[in-house]
């Protein structure tokens, strides 16, 4: 089935169309477009997302996005308005000289986010299934982040291996379960055990801010623009990880949660005993690295504690943070030395994009779950 895709949930508008087939245990995945318009450069002033300026920009991208991605769709044309007659033409989302490559379900990201910029995304996609006639499926962005994975494999099930239960093919790999999965965004740090891709169960989270937010609020201390986790990698990429022994919270608890508030509280006060000028650069790389591997040090100890405990077969890493090159390496070195497959969508869909809300929305299509449309910011997973 053919799947157009809404995000809206943060400062990221994004629509995708995704081919999707396949049962739970072997769903696949082709993107035939993924379009997103950041509004980075709107907020940045304000050094962090502004709720209802998002919301403004969502519902003025949204339109454009989807007449690029008509503009652009050069799959068999079939007009779906035709079966419609004369309806909803006159504040019609979809422009007359334009048509639509048959879909058979919108999915929308519902939660959870910023909840003005979240309706923005469920009234336009309300709007455009019932102007196209086609179920309108609710999406937990948590689990788009989670599944996005499954966007880089490269071929298919065979019949034989597709009855063999727990095991994906993956081009010349297999996914084997349990699996361990690390979320890592901007609003979330969430440690889970996957039995296969249906069932699952949190192991652990934050207890404060998540590791992305970190990242961002560091980079504010040190001066650097938002969104502060590409700056910290790029600055830390320069500096001595080991040059300032920053905390390490809760990396010996028992548990599987996090904590990361202490952990930027202690470059605060670093930065505040010492003199951090924008022209004391080798000061600013060696906070910026040492705060760095700080951060991956707890994920990976905690990971690879989870890893160990449950025999896991495969890590999954995603979310935002997991573009961070440095805390991949990290994770995938130590997964392998424990016989774990290390898996991550591909850069492209680590940060917000539609993409992964398509393959949510498959996937809670094969298990039969349905979200309400409704926003809801504190949504988890
Ligand atoms: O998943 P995402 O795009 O949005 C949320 O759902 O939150 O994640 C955004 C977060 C931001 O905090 C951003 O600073 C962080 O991901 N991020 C990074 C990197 N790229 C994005 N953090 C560390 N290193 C990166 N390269
Ligand atoms: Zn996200």
């Amino acid at each position: 089935m053919k799947i157009l895709a809404i995000e809206t949930s943060c400062d990221e508008t994004a629509i995708a169309l995704v081919k999707a087939s396949g049962g739970i245990k072997a769903p696949r995945f082709k993107v035939l477009k993924n379009l997103i318009a950041s509004q980075i450069e709107i907020h940045r002033p304000f050094g962090g997302v502004v709720p209802n300026l998002a919301k403004r920009e969502h519902i003025k991208n949204l339109p454009l996005l989807l007449k690029q991605l008509l503009a652009s769709s050069r799959s068999k044309i079939k007009d779906q308005r035709s079966k419609l007659g004369s309806r909803n033409t006159k504040y019609s989302l979809l422009p007359t000289h334009y048509s639509l490559p048959p879909i058979d379900m919108i999915a929308v990201t519902v939660g959870p986010g910023l909840e003005p910029a979240l309706w923005a995304g469920i009234e336009f996609a309300k709007k455009l299934g019932e102007e196209l006639d086609v179920p309108v499926l609710g999406a937990n962005h948590l689990e788009g982040h989670l599944y996005s994975f499954l966007l880089a494999q490269k071929a298919v099930n065979s019949k034989s291996q597709a009855s063999k239960p727990k095991r994906l093919k993956f081009g010349s790999w297999s996914l084997k379960f349990p699996s361990i999965a690390l979320i890592v965004s901007g609003g979330h740090t969430t440690l889970l055990l996957l039995k296969d891709l249906k069932t699952r169960k949190k192991l652990g989270e934050t207890r404060d801010d998540a590791v992305g937010e970190a990242f961002d609020k560091v980079a504010r201390i040190l001066g650097l623009p938002y969104p502060g986790g590409p700056e910290i990698e790029k600055l830390a990429k320069r500096g001595r990880a080991d040059a300032i022994e920053f905390p390490r919270p809760m990396l010996n608890q028992k548990n599987y949660d996090f904590s990361f508030s202490g952990l930027k509280t202690a470059v605060l006060y670093y930065t505040r005993d010492h003199e951090l000028l924008p022209t004391n650069y080798s000061l600013l790389t060696n906070v910026a690295a040492s705060f760095q591997k700080a951060a991956i040090d707890v994920l990976v100890a905690k990971t690879m504690r989870a890893v160990s405990e449950y025999n896991a077969k495969s890590m999954i890493l995603c979310g935002g943070v997991a573009a961070n090159k440095a805390l991949r390496a990290a994770l995938k070195r130590e997964s392998e030395k424990l016989n774990a497959r290390f898996l991550a969508p591909d850069p492209q869909f680590n940060t917000d994009n539609a993409a992964m809300i398509a393959v949510a929305g498959y996937i809670n299509y094969l298990r039969g779950k349905k979200y309400k449309l409704i926003a809801k910011g504190d949504m988890n997973i």
